[in-house]
C-alpha cells in the first residue's frame, strides 16, 4: 500500500509531542498499519521559532491551507475554533480524514464537521478531546452503543485539578498553580478556558451527547469554573476532612414529558473518602453508569503533551487501518511488532 500523507496542524505541547511520535516510531507504526504514515508537514505561525522538541525544520510550514490541501489524514493540534474549523472543512470537503484533540471545536461545531464528514465518506475522530489519555470517546461511541447510559460523573480538566491539588497539599495560590500547569503543557493557551469552567463544560457537552445519543447544545450545559474557590474555602475543606473538586455531571432524567439531559460542570466539596478526592495532579477520572452494564470508571492522565499525543496516534493508526484495509480499523499485520518468547524464556526471568 502507498505512504499515506499525514499533515499535522500545531506544534506546542501535543503537536510537537506527535511529530516526534510519528517520526522516531515510524518504522513500527508502519507494520502496524501496513503502510508507512508520512508527515508531510508541520503547520504552525512561526516556522522558526526554537521549540522544546527539536523538530525538522524543512516540515515546518505556516502555509496550512496548502499543507492541508494534499493529505490523506489531517491531524488539527491548533486549539480554537478558527482557523481549525475552516481548515478540517476544507480538508473533508477533499476526501481527507481529520484526527483533533480540540474539544471546544467539537462541542460548537462537532455536528457541522460530522455531516461534512458523512457526506464525502470520511472519518472524524476526537478520542484525545476528553480526558487526554483516557480512552473514553471511543467506548461511550461504540462499546456502550448498545446500553442504556444514564449518568457520567467526573473530573475532566486537568489543570483546575491540578491547580486545586496544589491548593489544598502544598497551600498554592491559584496563580502559582496555574502558572506551574502552564509551564508543564497542561493548560489552555488562553488558560481562562481552564480556570472558568469553559474547557470542562465543552467536555461535559460532548460526554453527553455521545452518551445520551443527541446533540446537546453548549449554552445549555451550566458552567461554573474554580476562580471562586478561595484559600478560605480550602482550609475550610480540609478542617472538614472533604476535598474541593471541579466536577462534571452528565444525566439523563425521566419525567413525565419523557427523558431530559442535564449537564453542568462547577465545583464540589467531596468527602475525602470520596474515590474522585483521590485524583490527584493532573489525573482525570470519569464514572460513567449504564442500566445493563453498571457502574465504570475511567481513569488517568487527562493532560499533557505526550499523553495526550498516546490518544491522537491512537485516532490516527485506527483510521490508517481503515485506508489500508478499506473496513474497520483492526491490525493489518499479524501481530509482527514483537516476537513471542518460548515459556521457559519467560519463567527464568522471574
Ligand atoms: P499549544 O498552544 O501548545 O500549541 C498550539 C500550536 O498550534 C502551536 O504550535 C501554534 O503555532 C499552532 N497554532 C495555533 N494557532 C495557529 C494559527 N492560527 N496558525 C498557525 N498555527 C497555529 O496547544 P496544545 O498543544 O496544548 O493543544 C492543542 C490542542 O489540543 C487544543 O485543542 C487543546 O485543547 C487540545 N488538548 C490539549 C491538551 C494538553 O494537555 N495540552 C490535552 C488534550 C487536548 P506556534 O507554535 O508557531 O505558535
Ligand atoms: N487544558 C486541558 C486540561 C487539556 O487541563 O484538561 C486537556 O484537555
Amino acid at each position: 500500500y502507498r505512504s499515506l500523507r499525514i499533515a499535522l496542524l500545531g506544534a506546542g505541547s501535543v503537536g510537537s509531542q506527535v511529530a516526534r511520535l510519528l517520526l522516531e516510531h515510524a518504522d513500527e507504526l508502519a507494520a502496524r498499519v501496513g503502510a508507512p504514515l508520512e508527515l508531510v508537514g508541520i503547520g504552525v505561525r512561526d516556522p522558526e521559532a526554537q521549540r522544546d522538541v527539536d523538530l525538522p525544520r524543512e516540515l515546518m510550514t505556516s502555509d496550512l491551507a496548502t499543507l492541508v490541501a494534499g493529505a490523506d489524514i489531517v491531524v488539527e493540534l491548533l486549539g480554537g475554533i478558527e482557523p481549525a474549523r475552516t481548515l478540517l472543512l476544507d480538508a473533508i470537503a477533499e476526501g481527507a480524514d481529520v484526527v483533533t484533540a480540540n474539544k471546544a471545536l467539537i462541542a460548537a461545531h462537532g455536528p457541522e464537521l460530522f455531516d461534512a464528514a458523512a457526506i464525502v465518506g470520511a472519518q472524524v475522530a476526537y478520542e484525545a478531546a476528553v480526558g487526554g489519555a483516557i480512552p473514553i470517546i471511543r467506548p461511550l461511541e461504540q462499546s456502550l452503543a448498545g446500553d442504556r447510559v444514564t449518568r457520567i460523573m467526573g473530573i475532566v480538566n486537568g489543570t483546575t485539578n491540578f491547580i486545586l491539588d496544589r491548593m489544598h497539599t502544598e497551600g498554592s495560590s491559584l496563580a502559582d498553580a496555574l502558572a506551574t500547569a502552564t509551564e508543564l503543557g497542561y493548560a489552555e493557551a488562553d488558560p481562562t478556558a481552564d480556570i472558568e469552567g469553559f474547557d470542562a463544560a465543552s467536555k461535559a457537552t460532548i460526554l453527553a451527547s455521545l452518551a445520551f445519543h443527541t446533540a446537546v447544545p453548549g449554552e445549555l450545559v451550566h458552567r461554573e469554573g474554580i476562580t471562586g474557590v478561595t484559600d478560605a474555602m480550602v482550609e475550610q475543606a480540609e478542617r472538614n476532612d472533604r476535598v474541593i473538586k471541579l466536577v462534571a455531571i452528565c444525566e439523563r432524567m425521566s419525567g413525565d414529558a419523557g427523558d431530559r439531559v442535564s449537564a453542568r460542570v462547577h465545583p464540589v466539596s467531596l468527602p475525602a473518602t470520596h474515590p474522585l478526592a483521590a485524583v490527584r495532579e493532573a489525573k482525570n477520572a470519569i464514572f460513567v453508569t449504564a442500566e445493563a452494564a453498571g457502574d465504570l470508571m475511567f481513569y488517568g492522565a487527562g493532560a499533557g503533551g505526550p499523553e495526550t499525543a498516546s490518544a491522537v496516534l491512537g485516532d490516527l493508526v485506527s483510521i490508517a487501518r481503515r485506508h489500508v484495509l478499506g473496513g474497520p480499523g483492526r491490525a493489518a499485520s499479524t501481530h509482527a511488532d514483537l516476537r513471542v518468547a518460548p515459556f521457559g524464556d519467560v519463567l527464568a526471568r522471574h
